[in-house]
């Protein structure tokens, strides 16, 4: 029986996992405390049980509505093709998808993979691109471990997920073709309706409000009078800025949030300006 809360499908460890439980976290969310062995948790102050899933998986759960919601790499919906809607983007675990080969070999182009073997996990994505680009290379399928493949003469070259890199430095190989980008999707059943629609409004608006947080700042500053229209040109906030006197003549206090992509562009100016005391505040959440 269905219990009616959400079901949110999780990686249960690998790239994703620790971002993603901090996202339900940060979203006020309760879990109740279960063994590492366990498979599902459920929220104790929120209607959503988290099931935690091999990635490669969660596609095809979300799909046949097992978990209602999934929170999985790009990567893997693309390659598992499953009649799943991508609805959000929280913004991390960015990486590439990218073909390598060992460090001792000469690299001349896409035509070495001509007549090669190329281990991956993601046959279908590697095929498509191989197709495109008229290279005939031979597709060695496995499901983990793909890194280890050439050193073990299992194949010449590998397809995989390439993030800080490490993995193919500790393996001895190079990264020679960017095929595609990936991050952390939201991925949705297109059968959700009634209560469970509800729920998962209530949670975007939720993670909206915490990714919204991490990209801005709260900004505090003591400028001059004069140079107050200025400032609030560049520091507009969520309507305007909170402006208040100081007890020092002819200076206010301006409060306002700044987003962090221009932050220090913004502060350089504020200087110019002739702002004091700039101190920034980390928001917590932010509802716009
Ligand atoms: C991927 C990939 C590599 C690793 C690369 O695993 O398989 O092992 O990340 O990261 P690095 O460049 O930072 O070393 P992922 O967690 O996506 O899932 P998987 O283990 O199911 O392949
Ligand atoms: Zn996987």
């Amino acid at each position: 029986m269905d219990s009616g809360n959400l079901k949110i499908a999780v990686q249960k460890s690998g790239r994703l996992s620790e971002k993603s439980m901090t996202l339900i976290k940060e979203s006020g969310i309760r879990l109740t405390q279960e063994g590492k062995l366990k498979l599902v948790s459920a929220g104790q102050n929120f209607p959503v049980e988290v099931l935690f899933l091999r990635d490669d998986d969660i596609p095809q759960y979300v799909a046949d509505n097992v978990a209602d919601i999934g929170i999985v790499g790009e990567n893997e919906v693309m390659e598992k093709q499953k009649p799943v809607d991508i609805i959000d983007r929280p913004g991390f675990a960015k990486c590439r998808l990218s073909l390598a080969i060992p460090q001792s070999m000469e690299y001349n182009g896409l035509s070495f993979f001509n007549g090669r073997k190329i281990a991956t996990s993601y046959p279908k994505i590697l095929q498509k691109f191989l197709t495109e680009n008229k290279i005939g290379a031979e597709i060695h399928e496995i499901s983990g471990s793909v890194e280890i493949a050439p050193g073990i003469g299992l194949a010449d070259a590998i397809f995989d997920i390439v993030s800080s890199g490490s993995t193919l430095i500790s393996n001895r190989l190079k990264e020679v073709e960017v095929v595609l980008r990936s991050e952390a999707v939201i991925i949705a059943s297109r059968d959700i309706s009634g209560p469970k629609k509800h729920i998962l409004d209530q949670l975007l608006f939720r993670i909206h409000a915490v990714l919204n947080a991490g990209n801005n700042k709260y900004i505090l500053l003591n400028a001059p009078n004069e140079s107050l229209e200025k400032i609030t040109a560049l520091l507009p906030g969520m309507k305007s800025p909170t402006i208040m006197p100081l007890a020092e003549k002819g200076w206010s206090s301006l409060h306002s949030v700044v987003n962090e992509n221009d932050f220090w562009d913004i502060i350089q100016k504020l200087k110019e300006l002739g702002a004091q005391g700039i101190l920034v505040i980390p928001i917590e959440k932010m509802i716009v």
